[in-house]
């Protein structure tokens, strides 16, 4: 199925409405997921193999404001600066806006501002992504529902049908062709006390795109077929984790479910390392803590950063071992 036909069934009539307002300005989170998205079931519509489950990052992700242009293209504005059309970034955005009827009739002035970096795997596609799809909802009075806003999200990035909500979200896979049970819906307990480390040891672009390194895990590595059994493990014991406040449980489903996801990616051909020295140094340092007693696990994406995950009782001890960290309290923000 096409990713315009999903469109169109989820807009019906709604899809050539004029703009009832000038101007739409939307902020939509970025989101770590703790239990991961890794491999598509259908790559064309985002459809993934497996559930996963995340965090969103409060007051981190990207704020997009869109208005109707005259000008004969899409503006887009990244950080106030006007994006190259030939550049990925434009690209990817422009093509996302065509899979909207309303985009045969107009263009578009996009100003997306973004606080993470960009594609460092601090997932701000998955916030771009939503950002947009809440904003066109805004601008055309759509009044889609999130669940619908969170399946047009999916068409631009799998992870952004989770930057929909904050707090914790699970994606359920969903089994249908067209991917209409394929969303994610909001869990609805908080964690206060739950802080996240940002350790940014590169800002660079990754190396090779999550979508072909997805593809070359499923395609080569002979450990992806255990991945979907490792998750069907982890989800459950993560919830019931969060629902316990059983913080080690936590920390540990999370950084466990991590490590295998980059294990498929090292048995992958050729293999897939999204690592730095620095992230394996970072790596050794949780390890020698918690060896020492302190309650510190880590997550890591498609990207060489690592998130830092511990509670706030132990917030200042991380930071004067971590001096460079950004800490967020995601439930707090
Ligand atoms: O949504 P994508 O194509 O950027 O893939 C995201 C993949 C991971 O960040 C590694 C895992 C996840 O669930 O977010």
């Amino acid at each position: 199925m096409k990713k315009t036909t999903v469109v169109t069934t989820i807009l019906g009539k709604k899809s050539n409405k004029l703009p009832d307002q000038d101007v739409a300005s939307v902020f939509a989170p970025t989101n770590i997921a703790l239990c991961k998205y890794w491999g598509k079931r259908d790559s064309e519509l985002n459809l993934p193999v497996t559930s996963s489950f995340s965090l969103s990052l409060g007051k981190k992700g990207t704020k997009t404001e869109l208005k109707v242009s005259d000008t004969a293209y899409d503006v887009i504005l990244l950080n106030n600066k006007e994006v190259d059309s030939s550049s990925e970034f434009y690209k990817r955005l422009a093509a996302f806006l065509d899979l909207f009827p309303v985009h045969r009739a107009m263009r578009f002035y996009v100003n997306t501002q973004s606080n993470i970096p960009t594609a460092a795997g601090l997932a701000s596609s998955a916030s771009g992504f939503a950002a947009i799809v809440m904003a066109l909802n805004q601008l055309f009075c759509w009044g889609l529902s999130y669940q619908k806003l969170s399946i047009l999200a999916r068409l631009g990035s799998g992870s952004a049908c989770r930057s929909i909500w904050q707090g914790f979200v699970e994606w359920h896979a969903g089994t249908q062709n067209n991917g209409m049970d394929s969303y994610g819906e909001p869990f609805p307990h908080t964690w206060p006390e739950l802080c996240m480390g940002l350790c940014i040891v590169s800002t660079k672009e990754k190396y090779i795109s999550s979508r072909e390194a997805m593809k070359r895990t499923i395609e080569t590595s002979p450990f992806f077929a255990e991945w979907p059994n490792k998750v069907n493990m982890d989800l459950p014991i993560l919830k019931q984790a969060i629902i316990n406040k059983d913080f080690h449980l936590f920390g540990k489903v999370s950084e466990s479910n991590a490590m295998s996801m980059h294990a498929t990616m090292l048995s992958a051909w050729p293999p897939i390392h999204y690592a730095v020295p620095e992230t394996i140094l970072i790596m050794k340092k949780v390890w020698e803590l918690r060896q020492q007693g302190l309650p510190l696990y880590f997550t890591q994406d498609a990207g060489p950063n690592l998130k830092l995950l511990f509670l706030e009782k132990d917030k200042e001890q991380i930071q004067q071992y971590f001096t460079s960290i950004e800490i967020l309290q995601p439930f707090l923000e």
